[in-house]
């Protein structure tokens, strides 16, 4: 028989039956119904579909080590959000909210003491950041791993400063003390473009969007026994807080940096007086609860 506009679903679900892994070929069918869905829907010209093949074949091609162009894709589409709150729903409803990972966590975080600072340039404005790592009832989890990353106050991250800012800047592994608390120093972040060089920008660009993102300090919290937590803090009264280009504010998660005169903290903590200061306690949710 043809291949027809009619059967074409059934044909191409038919090649696929004998899939043995059962989640596999759920995928694999959701995605060739909702595939041929849409193109029933859109009916492109040939020409227009080369072009999306085009524009996949440039995303890939614009990925390498320290370019995520894929993640940013899903970004902009909101499929990560999607993904990330249905994930959420299934896991983890008593724990801190958790957000996308973004396309910038290619570098392996710097091992750093409590209290270190995650910044090696001295431009920004200096900021506190301290909290808590605890289970739903309050339990203080010791030893929890906190792996922070963030842009600097021009709003560029380490890999793509184009060599400003050394690799490993803005970015910190600590390790919660016996109470489940940490410290760092850091700057405080500025909002910034999500990278528009590459065919996510051109897409942004013919569909009139912006691309920036509010000011954010990326976190992901981890312990062993507990589901893990892919996070940001977002900086209270930054711009972009209600337009996300990526949609990954959650109120629960903005913070605000407040400015704090003490000059005995600040000594404590090797800041000037006055400093910017954040309080960002997470809870993890046990694994399997
Ligand atoms: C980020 O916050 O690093 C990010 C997230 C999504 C897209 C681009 C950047
Ligand atoms: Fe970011």
């Amino acid at each position: 028989m043809d291949f027809s506009e009619k059967d074409s679903v059934d044909a191409v679900l038919a090649s696929f039956a004998d899939t043995p892994d059962p989640r596999l070929h759920e995928v694999i069918e959701g995605l060739v119904r909702h595939l041929h869905g849409f193109l029933r829907d859109v009916r492109p010209s040939l020409a227009e579909w080369e072009q999306g093949i085009e524009f996949l074949t440039a995303i890939g091609q614009k990925c390498d080590e320290h370019r995520q162009e894929f993640i940013l894709f899903s970004d902009v589409m909101g499929a990560s959000m999607l993904v990330e709150t249905m994930e959420a729903e299934r896991q983890a409803q008593d724990a801190t909210a958790s957000t996308v990972l973004g396309p910038f966590h290619v570098v392996t975080s710097p091992e750093r003491a409590l209290g270190d600072s995650v910044d090696s340039l001295g431009t920004g404005e200096p900021c506190l950041i301290e909290g808590s790592v605890a289970a739903p009832d309050g339990t203080r989890i010791p030893g929890a791993r906190i792996d922070v990353w963030q842009a600097d106050e021009q709003g560029s991250y380490d890999v793509e400063s184009g060599g400003r800012q050394p690799l490993g800047n803005g970015r910190g592994l600590f390790t919660a003390d016996d109470e489940g608390r940490f410290w760092f120093r850091s700057i405080v972040p500025a909002h910034y473009p999500i990278p528009t060089d590459g065919p996510v920008g051109a897409l942004l660009r013919a569909t009139r969007r912006h691309p920036y993102r509010p000011a954010h300090v990326h976190f992901i919290v981890e312990a062993p026994g507990y589901v893990p937590v892919t996070t940001h803090v977002f900086v209270e009264g930054s711009e972009y807080l209600d337009s996300d280009a990526v949609f990954a504010v959650k109120q629960s998660l903005v913070r605000d940096f407040a400015t704090v005169d003490d000059a005995e903290a600040a000594a404590r903590h090797g800041l000037p007086n006055p400093f910017r200061r954040a309080q960002f306690d997470v809870v993890l949710q046990p694994a399997g609860s």
